[in-house]
């Protein structure tokens, strides 16, 4: 390896606190530049790391680097924990359901896929499903079971890597880049830092500091809720429940301290991250549908993010015309997708790619 790099990551999302983690770990000396990490996509999200659940015909290309990546994601988990911040990673699998007959037929689609590339998924029936998850209430009427399915706390994930980043010498500066170039960057404050190499993963807002990502990369508006159990009412769920509700998806991802993080809507908005009334109304609608005692759970929180939509949904990795290093464009998998982006671009700098 060439002696230790100076390297400059933008953006502190979990692709950015993945690469800082990793190549900080590897020796070299990062700085990471973000005035909130916690407007990013992966502060918002549910925490489901999920190829197969994700899957769909036509994304062969994102189930491929999925199912890399899980594999990679126990690992990742182990190594972030021995620094002293466990990311409490799930290993319950997930439960696809469905409602209605329409729900059902897409269940049907996408058993038929996976069984075909050689991933086959368990049919269930709905009162199998309310065995297996109390929870869920009589609208459901069928599903499919994916045990290799995982899901992480995504704020201890995210707090972790960046405590664990700057326990390997990585600085954090709380300012927003505005101009980006190869070994150097301008932030708003008129601050100009300068390194070796400069990483580009600020998520969506990648797009608006490289012109060859304007194309390519894009915000795609989410609403997510945060509930809690309350006394009397049923505990959540283990695995993480997923659903076709009338035609609309919605996911219910349980956490170890008794919180339900329940996602996600789906839109173009721009860069808008007020979260909307009609989304939040679908939300709970689709949740309740699902699982009618969530009535009683208490809402503790209300929020939104914009993913960094891509073309083919596939991330955008490795170095730019000019010499700009991008890992952005991860969509709805950034943190699936997090140990094999950090991977890739910790090895670009080892073999000296980039
Ligand atoms: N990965 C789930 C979502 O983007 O909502």
């Amino acid at each position: 390896m060439r002696s230790q790099r100076e390297i400059i990551v933008v953006g502190a999302g979990v692709i950015g606190c993945s690469i800082a983690w990793r190549t900080a770990r590897a020796g070299h000396r990062v700085t990471i530049l973000d005035p909130d990490p916690h407007a990013s996509a992966s502060w918002v999200a549910g925490g489901m790391l999920a190829p197969i659940a994700e899957a769909w015909p036509g994304d062969e290309e994102a189930l491929r680097l999925g199912l890399d990546s899980i594999e990679r994601w126990p690992r990742f988990a182990a190594e972030l924990a021995e620094d002293g911040h466990d990311p409490l990673l799930r290993t319950e699998g997930t439960l696809l359901t469905g409602v209605d007959t329409a729900d059902r037929e897409v269940l049907d689609t996408l058993a038929g896929y996976l069984d075909h590339l050689g991933h086959p998924v368990e049919k269930l029936t709905g009162s199998r499903l309310r065995r297996m998850e109390p929870l869920l209430g009589p609208a459901v009427r069928g599903g499919l079971h994916m045990p290799g399915d995982l899901a992480v706390d995504n704020r201890a994930l995210l707090r972790g890597l960046l405590a664990a980043a700057t326990e390997h010498g990585a600085a954090h500066v709380p300012e927003r880049v505005t101009e980006i170039g190869a070994r150097r960057v301008r932030t708003e404050q008129g601050t100009v830092f300068e390194a070796d190499s400069v990483v580009l993963a600020a998520g969506a807002w990648s797009a608006r500091l490289h012109p060859e990502l304007a194309e390519t990369v894009r915000p795609i508006k989410g609403e997510v809720l945060r509930l809690r159990a309350r006394r009397g009412s049923l505990p959540p769920q283990g695995k993480t429940v997923r659903g076709i509700v009338h035609g609309r998806p919605v996911y219910l991802v349980p956490r170890a301290d008794g919180e339900i993080v329940l996602g996600a809507t789906q839109y173009e908005a721009g860069f808008d991250t007020a979260p909307a009334l009609g989304g939040v109304r679908d939300l709970i609608a689709d949740a309740e549908t699902l699982a009618p005692s969530l009535a009683d759970y208490e809402l503790t929180e209300v929020c939104a993010g914009v993913r960094a939509g891509s073309v083919d949904n596939a991330p955008v990795l490795g170095a730019l015309s000019d010499g700009v290093i991008a890992a952005a464009g991860h969509h709805r998998n950034g943190l699936l997708l997090a140990p094999l982006t950090a991977d890739r671009i910790t090895e670009m700098f080892l073999e000296e790619l980039v």
